[in-house]
């Protein structure tokens, strides 16, 4: 190696640091997965995530035993829907998007809104939801422990074990993550840039932030507002707060690339939209979030903010049964 690319190699490490340590101030909890992902599982929590894998596949959750979780979160689609309303029993439409379920397990609150404070908490509403599964709890223990394979599930056992699966799915080994970890040459220059726009000029990382790119905050970027008037009032009919109107929760970016359409209402269908989106400073609206403001992106500066996300984030999808998800 000649002397000049030591040198630009040891620029690009230390460039890498850097950022990786301003990434870990920046963030509220570790990536580093819980202990249910971790490849290593104890028997138990294994045979409980096992469980909870084959509830999420299993469509005799729903009451026309048609519907499973994976009909709306898609492991082929990160997990999320690739419509842009998924479709319950009976044919029901819901108003928001199905997001993606990667990286949840270090969420501190779950759904859009965040109304349900944990997973055990949030696993068991779709299922007694009448636009989503449509069965009663009553209905689904009596109708699950037909099946030898349930035998003894209650309802705490089913909501533990479809938590505990939910927990471990994740992505990893994206360019990002080998950068963070020491290995910065992965990135090309395009996406290094990206990185620098995400982290500078495009403000991006003030709400998605750390390395599962979410606060896990609530923010008005806009999207609900259309010409002014309000369409879902989102975190406001949790906490009644004005400011609160519109306001969503920051979703992860990761693998955001193979999973569109965006947004809680499914309503953005490409990054190149997203990226129009915030470049002209969201939806204007009373109560809009102080830090989307115009960015004033160049065509080169859109593209490679582009590059960051679309390539940069793409990584393997993985469960904790060593899979990659799919049933
Ligand atoms: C008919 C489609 C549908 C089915 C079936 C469904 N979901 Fe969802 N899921 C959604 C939608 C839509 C949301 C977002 C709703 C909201 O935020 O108000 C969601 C949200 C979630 C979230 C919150 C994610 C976050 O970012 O906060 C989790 C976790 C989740 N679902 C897990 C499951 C599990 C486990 C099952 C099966 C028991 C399931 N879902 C079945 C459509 C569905
Ligand atoms: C003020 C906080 C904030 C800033 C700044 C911000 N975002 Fe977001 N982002 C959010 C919130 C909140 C949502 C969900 C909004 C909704 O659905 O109503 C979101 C949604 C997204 C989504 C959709 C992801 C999905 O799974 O649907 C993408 C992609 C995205 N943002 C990229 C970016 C990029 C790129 C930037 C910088 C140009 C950026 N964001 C700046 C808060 C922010």
């Amino acid at each position: 190696m000649k002397r000049s690319q030591i040198g630009f190699c040891l620029a690009t490490v230390a460039l890498a640091t850097s950022i990786s340590t301003a990434l870990a101030q920046g963030r509220r909890y570790d990536s580093t997965p819980r202990r249910e992902a971790a490849s290593a599982l104890d028997p138990a929590t294994a045979a409980k995530v096992a469980l909870g894998k084959r509830l999420f596949f299993d469509t005799s959750l729903s009451i026309d035993e048609w519907i499973s979780c994976s009909s709306c979160h898609d492991p082929a689609h990160g997990f999320s829907d690739p419509r842009r309303f998924s479709v319950g029993v009976l044919g029901f439409r819901g108003k928001r998007h199905a997001p993606t379920l990667l990286g949840r397990g270090l969420g501190e609150s779950q759904f859009w809104d965040g109304r349900a404070g944990t997973l055990e908490e949030q696993v068991v509403q779709p299922i007694t939801n009448p636009e989503e599964m449509g069965m009663t709890m009553e209905m689904l223990l009596a109708r699950l422990n037909r099946d030898p394979a349930y035998r003894g599930l209650t309802r705490e056992s089913l909501a533990g074990a479809l938590a505990s699966y939910v927990r471990t799915l994740r992505s990893e080994g994206s360019d990002f993550d080998f950068f963070i970890s020491g290995w910065p040459m992965v990135f090309s220059d395009q996406e290094l840039e990206g990185l620098r726009l995400f982290r500078g000029k495009a403000q991006c990382y003030l709400c998605h932030a750390g390395n599962q790119f979410t606060d896990e905050s609530f923010h008005n970027t806009g999207v609900a507002w259309n010409n002014g008037a309000l369409q879902d009032e989102g975190r406001a009919a949790i906490t009644g707060k004005q400011y609160h109107r519109g306001a969503f929760k920051t979703p992860s970016l990761r693998d955001v690339g193979s999973r569109g359409p965006y947004m809680h209402d499914g309503s953005l269908l490409t990054l190149e939209d997203v990226i129009e989106f915030y470049d002209r400073g969201g939806n204007p609206n009373p109560y809009l979030d102080e830090n989307v403001v115009p960015l004033h992106l160049s065509p080169a500066e859109k593209k490679a903010l582009l590059a960051f996300l679309r390539r940069g984030l793409a990584g393997s999808i993985r469960d904790g049964t060593g899979g990659r998800g799919s049933p």
